[in-house]
């Protein structure tokens, strides 16, 4: 069972950092914080992570295919259908590991893989005021307390979190990702819309098998493997 085996910590720098020198954590193994000193964002950001306002954890998995890509996108898609029906919000997904929820970044996802374990990294904004939350331009972010309107409990989440990530982890592992990825193209933010990545613009159209984000460009229909999806 997911978080059965399970290190908390007060404050440390990471609880990806930490799962990943667990070396011999078993799969489903739970690192989690109330906070942290150096939380990291994906392409080398930080992670705002001020005391007991989130929640930061990290859970070890031992994928029998690793394809870190795609376990992030089914570890969002969890997280948005575990939200969905503790809270009466509704999320997208902004790919490839942002979390929205009426246009508003509330949670973001990090994975790393070391040997053979994938870290599945989340944080999540739960009563964060405007005051505690870093200022983005676009799609800013925001927490479930400013959102909703309500004190949403870590300790309620979570447990209904992971129960929900190892489910559809189960799914993908038995071999379900076509399914997986037409619910996640359903919570895709931005479909039919004009993006840009990189060099590449086009009208985003979805995710190819592998994951990737797919765009109609110019030259016809091509996936972006990596980088950051602004809208023109
Ligand atoms: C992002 O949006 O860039 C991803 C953010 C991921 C943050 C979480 S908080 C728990 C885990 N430990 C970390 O150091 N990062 C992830």
């Amino acid at each position: 069972m997911f978080g059965e085996i399970h290190r908390h910590y007060e404050e440390i720098d990471s609880t990806n950092r930490v799962a990943l020198d667990w070396n011999d954590a078993p799969h489903g193994a739970l690192v989690s914080a109330d906070s942290q000193t150096n939380g990291r964002g994906r392409l080398g950001r930080k992670w705002e992570s001020p005391s007991a306002k989130g929640l930061y954890f990290s859970v070890i998995t031992r994928p029998k295919i690793e394809n870190r890509a795609i376990m992030a996108l089914v570890a969002a898609l969890a997280l948005a259908k575990s939200l969905e029906s503790s809270t009466n919000l509704n999320f997208k997904i902004k790919w490839p590991n942002d979390l929205l929820c009426r246009g508003q970044k509330i949670g973001g996802l990090l994975c790393e893989s070391r040997d053979e374990r994938t870290i599945v990294g989340i944080g999540l904004n739960l009563t964060h005021q405007l005051e505690d939350l870093p200022t983005r331009p676009l799609f800013p972010a925001s927490s479930l307390l400013l959102l909703g309107g309500q004190q949403f409990s870590g300790d309620w989440l979570l447990p209904a979190i992971l129960q929900t990530l190892e489910g559809q982890f189960e799914r993908l592992e038995n071999g379900d990702w076509p399914r997986l990825k037409t619910e996640l193209e359903a919570r895709l933010w931005g479909v039919g819309e004009i993006v840009r990545v990189g060099e590449k613009m086009g009208i985003l159209r979805g995710l190819d098998n592998g994951g990737h984000l797919q765009i109609h460009t110019s030259n016809g229909l091509e996936s972006v493997v990596a980088g950051d999806v602004s809208w023109v």
